[in-house]
């Protein structure tokens, strides 16, 4: 048994971006990620929260890590899970993906959690069902170049357990600078991580050459988020651009690498694997420049020895990366509760 966390704080029906969250709504996700990660890990695993819910995963895009880990999270909760495989499917006969997500509905889904190679397809499935009179909530899994919110939700808790292991909250992230260097320019968690990290007071310094990180990214949060007027977020933390990764990793408290992502490059972008690793590949000699000993982390999967040596990959006094596989599970049991326990029928047995 937990006790039942606040649920009156939070207001989504979907989890499609970051970009409109409060500083409220990420500590009420770290806040029960923190519970969910402190249950004791032998003897019944299970919470009864989502008894009777069905959570469906739709991925149109392959995925090793986030699918099994928001289908272990629904477990962990009791809520029935249904995968979606789109070769073996209808898709092949010609079915829309609305026809095909309305299908799951119709067999009872309470929570679709979506991937897809588009930016948007996410919202709009949730969009149509909203106007088909469907209850069903969208989870955004990563869409195109857009957004993944649950992995930087990961990586937020991952940094600020890293920080503060006792009390992972907000304040353990203020105030800290954060090195995000590769492939900004195709990474939807780099995306994401921009909003929130951000909003929780860090200061980012983006790094990599300018064919994969445009100088526009300088101002990412700057306006307000895309459909706001104002942001909410009265103070985020800065954003900067330094391209030389020595210069970039001095006084950083954290580094965050992305991987090259070349099934989404239309062309030719890096001049060769060993120039780029040479230039922003990560290793320990190269993490000295930080003054200090600092944590790495990648979202995965990894191209070895192109983004970080495979030494250091493999270090875990310096690589967070099976911590936040580790993490993904309680943040995915969290934002899966929040979901499906706050729509109406919320059966939240078991969190007195
Ligand atoms: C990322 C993704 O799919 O966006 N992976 C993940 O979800 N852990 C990053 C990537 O593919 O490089």
């Amino acid at each position: 048994m937990i006790a039942r966390p606040p649920l009156s704080r939070w207001s989504y029906r979907h989890v499609l971006d970051l970009a409109a969250f409060s500083q409220e709504d990420y500590a009420t996700v770290l806040e029960l990620a923190s519970r969910f990660r402190a249950l004791p890990m032998s003897g019944p695993r299970r919470l009864p929260a989502l008894q009777g819910r069905l959570v469906t995963t739709l991925f149109f895009e392959p995925s090793t890590r986030t699918r099994s880990s928001f289908e272990l999270a629904a477990r962990r909760l009791s809520a029935d899970v249904q995968s979606f495989s789109p070769a073996s499917s209808a898709l092949a006969k010609g079915e829309s993906l609305l026809d095909t997500a309305r299908t799951y509905v119709a067999m009872g889904a309470d929570v679709l959690v979506v991937r897809h190679r588009c930016a948007g397809v996410p919202a709009e499935l949730a969009r149509d069902l909203e106007a088909a009179g469907c209850r069903t909530a969208v989870l955004n899994a990563g869409d195109g170049l857009h957004s993944h919110p649950s992995q930087a939700l990961l990586d937020l808790f991952t940094l600020a357990r890293h920080f503060n292991p006792e009390t992972p909250t907000l304040e353990a992230l203020a105030g800290k600078r954060i090195v995000i260097v590769g492939d900004v320019l195709h990474s939807r968690v780099a995306r994401s991580n921009l909003w929130s990290l951000t909003a929780c007071g860090v200061d980012v310094v983006l790094c990599g050459p300018a064919s994969l990180l445009p100088d526009a990214f300088a101002q990412f949060t700057h306006a307000p988020p895309p459909g706001q007027a104002q942001d909410l977020v009265a103070q985020r933390g800065s954003l900067r651009i330094e391209r030389d990764l020595d210069r970039a990793l001095e006084g950083a408290d954290a580094v965050m690498t992305l991987r090259l992502q070349q099934e989404r490059m239309k062309e030719q972008l890096i001049t060769s694997l060993e120039a780029y690793h040479q230039r922003y590949g990560l290793s320990h000699r190269r993490l000295e420049r930080c003054g200090k000993s600092v944590p790495v982390l990648h979202p995965g999967p990894v191209n070895r020895g192109v983004e970080l040596s495979g030494e250091l990959l493999d270090d875990p006094s310096r690589s967070l990366v099976e911590e936040q596989v580790r993490n993904g599970i309680p943040v995915r049991m969290a934002l899966l509760y929040l979901m499906a326990a706050s729509e109406p029928a919320s059966s939240a047995a078991g969190l007195s």
